[in-house]
């Protein structure tokens, strides 16, 4: 079965509530009505009602179910504000301060997630990355054991012989530009369970570097050479070798000749990149140029799951990220 429609069956079967704080963009409410027909999750918009109601009347769009949160009016803001101040007072957050941000349904959405009022959500339609993660990094924070939060993407070919069954997943493509050897052996260890648990796959994690095993020296090399040796100590029971060139790290013949002890040369499905910038400008030439569909960016490595949208996303987009967040939310 496709990738997406078991995502979407998963999410059907799981019935999570995402809140999207771009509750008056027109793509997510287009996007709400088809998630709420297929009964992918339950909806929570954030804005005002009479706002939402005047667009999906004039558009001809029908969100009934979706459950309408104003964060100006809200009953909840006290709470919410109180615990916001408690999660910021070593920032010195005064509820006053608190209350301000909860105007912003980008603060609020992540402050109902982290009350337990809402599993995950999904923004970024009219919103720039950082606006969109920061709020989620302040009061959401990460995982137990994890300090850094990542971006995956799925990448998807039409030529089944490659990677596993046609999919490969690329990181960090959408987060940290320049992550160090613990955070890039974090990165590799997060990036192998989400691969494990979204794409259901048994992960052989490649390091990528312009070098293999030593081929070439340079300081770079080296922190991608420690990287892994920390990833490995960290998590022994993981497929993680490196550093690799991305040739040795997919094609068998090469693999063999450049590393021929490893495990992973040759037949790796998770292709960590060492900084955002090869891994932003890697993902991209392999869907432009190569035709390979790309799903992501999925965020990783947050306490609970928040994904960002690109702003040039479709409706399908969104349909799909909500499903993959719902899936998140079950992890
Ligand atoms: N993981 C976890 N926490 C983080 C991370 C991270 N990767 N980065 C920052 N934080 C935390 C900080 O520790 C800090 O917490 P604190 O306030 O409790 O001390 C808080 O977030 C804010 O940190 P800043 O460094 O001030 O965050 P800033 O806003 O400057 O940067 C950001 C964070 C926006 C994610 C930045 O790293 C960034 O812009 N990254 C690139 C994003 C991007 O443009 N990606 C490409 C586009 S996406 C695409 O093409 C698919």
């Amino acid at each position: 079965m496709e990738l997406l429609t078991q995502i979407k069956n998963n999410a059907i079967s799981l019935q999570k509530r995402i809140v999207l704080p771009e509750g008056s963009e027109i793509r997510t409410l287009k996007a709400t009505e088809i998630i709420l027909k297929e009964k992918l999750a339950r909806i929570i918009l954030l804005g005002n009602a009479e706002q939402i109601a005047e667009i999906v009347s004039r558009e001809g769009i029908d969100i009934t179910g979706a459950e309408i949160v104003d964060p100006k009016k809200s009953e909840r803001r006290d709470a919410y504000a109180d615990m916001m101040v408690e999660i910021r007072k070593s920032k010195g957050l005064t509820k006053e301060e608190a209350l301000k941000l909860l105007n912003d349904p980008l603060y609020y959405g992540p402050i109902m997630i982290k009350a337990g009022d809402a599993d995950g959500e999904v923004s970024g339609a009219i919103n720039a990355t950082g606006d969109v993660l920061r709020p989620a990094f302040q009061f959401v924070k990460t995982l137990p054991g994890v300090s850094v939060v990542s971006g995956v993407f799925l990448m998807v070919f039409k030529d089944k012989t490659l990677g596993d069954n046609g999919l490969l997943v690329f990181a960090d493509c959408a987060v940290m530009p320049v992550p160090d050897e613990k955070q890039l052996a974090e990165i590799a260890i997060t990036t192998a369970k989400t691969a494990k648990a979204i794409a259901g796959i048994e992960p052989r994690v490649a390091m990528l570097s312009f070098s293999t095993k030593g081929s070439a020296q340079h300081e770079l090399v080296d922190k991608v050479a420690e990287a892994t040796q920390i990833a490995q100590e960290l998590a022994p029971e993981l497929l993680i070798d490196g550093e690799m060139q991305l040739d040795a790290a997919l094609v068998p013949e090469v693999g063999r000749l450049k590393a021929p002890d490893s495990k992973v040369a040759g037949r790796a499905n998770v292709l960590v990149f060492p900084g955002l910038e090869s891994g932003n400008i890697g993902y991209k030439l392999v869907q432009r140029l190569a035709g390979a569909e790309a799903i992501g960016p999925v965020l990783q490595g947050m306490a609970a799951p928040i994904n960002d949208l690109s702003r040039g996303c479709s409706v399908s987009d969104i349909v799909s990220m909500v499903a993959i967040t719902a899936n998140q939310a079950q992890v």
